[in-house]
């Protein structure tokens, strides 16, 4: 794992956002593996500047994010469909077919799941996925288990990730307790990963991600053993490194 320790949430951001922005440059019809939360957003912002700038075109990308609360309509603004329209797609030329999200409505949830899975593949994988990473160590909405979860899957959310979602929420009990999430396997095959970490609350799982035992239960330390990952951190994250 390549680590670049920045010195705030600032430059962590610009440096994604170039990271994403030269694979969209190199590869115009990239597969983009997409994260949503409070890290990202730095990153949205640039990329809708460099978007119009002239800098980069979006119009032969797709994209697959990695997760989405279950039950939550993708109109609720507290929805990562939602979250995604605001932050980046309506302000670049995406087009809305090359955009996939899970349907946490979905009836049939592991019909969904399968599908999910498999337009990744149809799509031909992921070049770049960007993830970002939990309290706990989760990575997507993969939690802290006895088991890596392979494929796309339905998630009991953590008490620790309901409580630091409940920000975005006007109260706790509106957090939705499950998710649907890609899964370990697909985001390893992922051919470049780029993590994002920011802030001292995140300090301890970067420690185990990265200088850790390889373990389930801090599902960021699989990432050890994929060949192409780069960990941007800010000063506060990297601080127990
Ligand atoms: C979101 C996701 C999660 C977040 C993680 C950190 O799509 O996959 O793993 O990256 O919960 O969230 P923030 O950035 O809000 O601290």
């Amino acid at each position: 794992m390549k680590v670049l320790i920045v010195k705030d949430y600032e430059e962590m951001s610009r440096k994604a956002a170039n990271i994403v922005a030269s694979q969209i440059i190199l590869k115009p019809d990239s597969v983009i593996g997409l994260a949503t939360g409070d890290t990202p957003k730095g990153m949205y912002r640039e990329l809708i500047k460099l978007y119009n700038n002239g800098d980069i075109d979006f119009a032969n990308i797709k994209t697959f994010n990695l997760d989405e609360y279950y039950g939550l309509p993708k109109e609720n603004p507290q929805s990562y469909h939602y979250y995604m329209m605001e932050n980046l797609f309506k302000h670049v030329n995406i087009k809305k077919e090359n955009i996939h999200i899970p349907n946490g409505m979905a009836e049939n949830i592991e019909k969904e799941c399968e599908e999910y899975e498999k337009k990744i593949q149809q799509a031909g994988g992921i070049d770049l996925q960007v993830l970002g990473i939990g309290r706990n160590g989760h990575i997507g909405f993969n939690e802290p288990d006895l088991k890596f979860e392979a494929k796309a899957h339905l998630v009991e959310l953590d008490e620790d990730t309901i409580k630091a979602n409940s920000r975005f929420f006007n109260s706790i009990q509106e957090v939705p307790t499950k998710a649907i999430s890609m899964g370990i396997k697909t985001i390893m095959h992922a051919k470049k990963i780029v993590l994002l970490a920011s802030g001292k609350e995140k300090a301890e799982a970067i420690y185990k991600a990265v200088k850790g035992e390889i373990t389930p239960k801090v599902p960021a330390s699989v990432l050890q053993l994929h060949p192409d990952v780069i960990l941007i951190a800010d000063e506060e994250a990297a601080s127990l490194l």
